[in-house]
């Protein structure tokens, strides 16, 4: 038995609330989705005319946009009226790790998830199925039932209509870049829960577009631990093959080689083994500290240490990299002038939360060079969040460096050192080399740290190039 379902809401219009409730929308006609959002900027921007202006960038999302915006798919601030009329709440809010106070540093801030569950006490009318589409420590959702239960206790006090809520763990598994193409051919769907009729009901709605034998269900707290697994056992293999990096670059080996030889072993399998500056996106840090918060928490001090090591290695590579640009470069980057092409975490998103690029830059910077930074999809604004004073608001007694952000990769190679590549981006594949040797000082390096550069090409051209994990580079 499921229960008929009719609107939907969704608290949260970021990431992850946007795409996942556009493809619902998609792929079901007959449902009303609201996805609501406090942030009154973020709403117009889902409501612009002008789906350039979109507040997320993911392939493929403008168009699922302009089939359903204002048909089946609605943005709206209006957090009651919409909260109170839905027969299902999707929250899909943030959950950072905490700055202050107790666990600061690890533990997630669940305080947005807990001003979710009071708005919900506060204005559902009815029944309602909650589903946590956010990534949140495991046993969240008893902290959420405990507050609901306290509103549905309030009414009846107040012998108004009692409400009841079902509670599920629906947790998301899209990667940005790709969310699209995840969210219509997910490898599976996970459910978590108690109450029969509120799975089906959720399980009916993916049924529309995903076969039945990829939707698994399972109880409360293995769905929400689950998700924080996946997200440290994908972390654990990008530290993996990054901790092997030098280990080729000193030995004459070269990582790329040893990830496909160790990818055909189905064991182990070819994905999530490309070298980088380390992992950035707003979950994979956030999700293993919580995760060793969680094992501290129960007195599992080893098991801690062990996830804690995957952040270690992580962060080791992104100041490892600084040291070999500087070492390379004669041993002083002050003054010398960089391009950076490439700021988001990964390429085919306009996301920089975490960016290995931040850490890099904040590096170099502080050697005092100039950067001109180069990403197609970031903006200025973006970078001056992150770093800071630019060039145009620097003060000359200082000894720091400062960047500039440009509009072309000739312009941020114009006049530079050294091309230094932290982004996958596909536009990083073909480089101009033959024109950047005339418009670049020499020697002029290339520094490549995704494995997208065409080094014959840079070769040829006079170009000095550092390849990560590439012995023959180095
Ligand atoms: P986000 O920061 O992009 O969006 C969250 C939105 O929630 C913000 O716009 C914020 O204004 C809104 N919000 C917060 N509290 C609110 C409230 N009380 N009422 C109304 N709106 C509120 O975050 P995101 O990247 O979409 O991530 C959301 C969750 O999904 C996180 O728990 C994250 O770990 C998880 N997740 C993210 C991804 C990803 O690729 N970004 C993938 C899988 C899971
Ligand atoms: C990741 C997971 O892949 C998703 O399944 C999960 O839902 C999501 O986190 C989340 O919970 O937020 P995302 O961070 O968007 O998705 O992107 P990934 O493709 O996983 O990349 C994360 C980082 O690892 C990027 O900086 C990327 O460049 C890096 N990476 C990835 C590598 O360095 N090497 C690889 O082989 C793969």
């Amino acid at each position: 038995m499921e229960k008929k379902i009719r609107k939907i809401c969704c608290i949260g219009a970021g990431y992850v609330g946007g795409p996942s409730m556009a493809v619902i929308a998609d792929r079901c006609p007959y449902l009303d989705i609201n996805v609501i959002d406090k942030n009154i900027e973020r709403i117009a921007k889902w409501n612009s005319t002008n789906l350039e202006e979109l507040p997320i960038y993911e392939p493929g999302l403008k168009e699922v946009i302009k089939r359903v915006r204002n048909r089946n798919l609605f943005f709206s601030n209006d957090l009651e009226k919409n909260i109170a009329e839905a027969d299902m709440i999707f929250i899909s809010v943030n959950t950072p790790t905490k700055s202050r106070g107790i666990g600061a540093g690890q533990a997630s801030d669940l305080k947005w998830i807990e001003s979710c569950a009071r708005l919900i006490g506060e204005h559902s009318i009815g029944s309602s199925i909650i589903v946590e589409k956010s990534t949140i420590p495991v046993k969240t959702a008893q902290t959420i039932k405990s507050i609901l239960d306290s509103y549905s206790f309030k009414k009846t006090l107040d012998n108004e209509k009692i409400k009841s809520f079902s509670i599920l763990s629906n947790p998301e598994f899209l990667a940005e870049g790709t969310a699209i193409s995840d969210l219509e051919n997910p490898d599976r769907v996970l459910i978590g829960g108690e109450d029969e009729m509120a799975i089906n009901t959720l399980k009916e709605i993916y049924l529309n577009w995903i076969k039945g034998s990829k939707i698994i269900t399972t109880d409360l707290w293995s769905s929400e631990l689950s998700k924080l697994i996946a997200n440290a056992f994908l972390a654990q293999r990008i530290s993996s093959i990054n901790s092997i990096t030098p280990l080729c670059e000193l030995t004459g080996a070269n990582i790329n080689d040893v990830a496909i030889a160790i990818g055909m072993d189905s064991r182990i399998g070819k994905y999530f083994l490309n070298s980088g500056p380390g992992f950035g996106g707003s979950c994979f840090k956030k999700d293993i500290l919580n995760l060793v918060y969680i094992c501290n928490h129960y007195g599992l001090i080893e098991v801690a240490d062990y996830w804690e090591k995957v952040i270690d290695i992580n962060n080791w590579q992104q100041k490892r990299l600084t040291r070999i640009i500087v070492e390379k470069l004669f041993g002083t980057i002050s003054e010398k002038k960089l391009a950076i092409l490439g700021f988001a975490f990964k390429a085919n998103t306009n996301d920089i939360r975490e960016s290995p690029a931040i850490r890099i830059c904040k590096d170099l910077l502080e050697e005092g060079c100039y950067l001109n930074i180069f990403d197609p999809k970031v903006n200025e604004l973006q970078i001056k969040e992150e770093l800071g004073v630019n060039d145009k608001d620097r003060l000359p007694e200082t000894n720091r460096g400062s960047w500039v952000f440009t509009s072309s990769i000739t312009q941020a190679v114009n006049g530079a050192d050294a091309i230094v590549v932290l982004t996958d981006w596909s536009e990083f594949n073909n480089l101009n080399f033959e024109n950047f040797s005339k418009i670049m000082r020499s020697p002029s390096w290339v520094f490549d740290t995704r494995n997208v550069v065409n080094v014959k090409a840079a070769k040829l051209y006079g170009f000095k190039v550092w390849k990560l994990g590439d012995g023959s580079t180095n």
